[in-house]
């Protein structure tokens, strides 16, 4: 696991988005994972750009997406789907038909969930997974509890996650309480691993992730696991971290090392 801190949630999602750009540039065919929630859209927008002054093109990029609230068709406002059109897809130049996000109305969820895996598989696994972090270190929706090689299922959100996210809906109680979720176990067989961690609020998950033991309790732990697992954190975010000096320290120069 590599930690890179940079002043500015700016300067870090331009670092991502270059460790992205890399990747595409490198692989026009590659398979992403990507997330929603408010930490990536910045690192979508300097895709954007990248793709916009055609220094790259995800013409043939596939990706699958993390998760998407149960209950809550792709046209719903708050949901993933529409987030990622938003967002990221039609900022693009991507083939929505190979962009994937669980169908939240799924009738047979068992059978959403088996056939999202397996397209996955078939796709030849995930290259590069975007994730951001819970304040309570949870990734996807894996929320404390998660067993660490879980699998893609139906989860139920805890009071935390709703009351985070009731920001984004009306009021608390129209966010969903469960959601379809990629598994512990399913993110970390992504080659790569990319996690956004911004501001003072996620101090204590990045934390627990980091330096903390390996955890059900903070599922992002998982990550200490992974061989090619970055962190890119503001400053705030790294503020907890011991030896966060060392990390700011060595982390640009693993990066360029990379
Ligand atoms: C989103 C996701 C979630 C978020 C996390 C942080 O697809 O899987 O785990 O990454 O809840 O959300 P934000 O970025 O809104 O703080």
């Amino acid at each position: 696991m590599e930690v890179i801190i940079c002043k500015t949630a700016e300067e870090a999602s331009r670092l991502a988005a270059d460790m992205i750009a890399g990747l595409v540039k490198k692989n026009p065919k590659c398979v992403l994972g990507l997330a929603t929630g408010s930490t990536p859209v910045k690192m979508y927008a300097e895709l954007a750009k990248d793709v916009k002054a055609k220094k790259i093109s995800f013409k043939n990029v596939k990706s699958w997406n993390l998760d998407e609230y149960y209950g809550l068709a792709p046209t719903h406002d708050q949901s993933y789907r529409y987030f990622m059109n938003e967002n990221f897809f039609d900022l693009i130049d991507i083939d929505k038909k190979n962009t994937h996000v669980l169908n939240g109305l799924a009738k047979d969820w068992k059978k959403e969930v088996k056939a999202y895996e397996a397209a996955i598989a078939k796709a030849g696994g995930i290259d590069l997974q975007v994730l951001g972090i819970g304040s309570d270190g949870h990734i996807a929706f894996n929320e404390p509890g998660s067993a660490l090689t879980s699998r893609t299922r139906l989860v139920s959100l805890t009071p935390q996650t709703i009351k985070d996210n009731a920001r984004f809906f009306k009021k608390a109680a129209d966010v969903p309480k469960y959601a379809l979720s990629m598994g512990v176990g399913t993110i970390c067989e992504a080659k790569t691993v990319v996690l956004l961690a911004f501001g003072k609020n996620k101090a204590d998950a990045v934390k627990g992730a980091v330096e903390g033991g390996i955890s059900q309790y903070c599922t992002a732990s998982a990550l200490q696991m992974h061989q090619d697992a970055w962190f890119f954190c503001d400053e705030e975010a790294a503020s907890k971290l011991k030896l966060k000096k060392y990390y700011a320290w060595r982390g640009l120069e693993e990066l360029a090392r990379r």
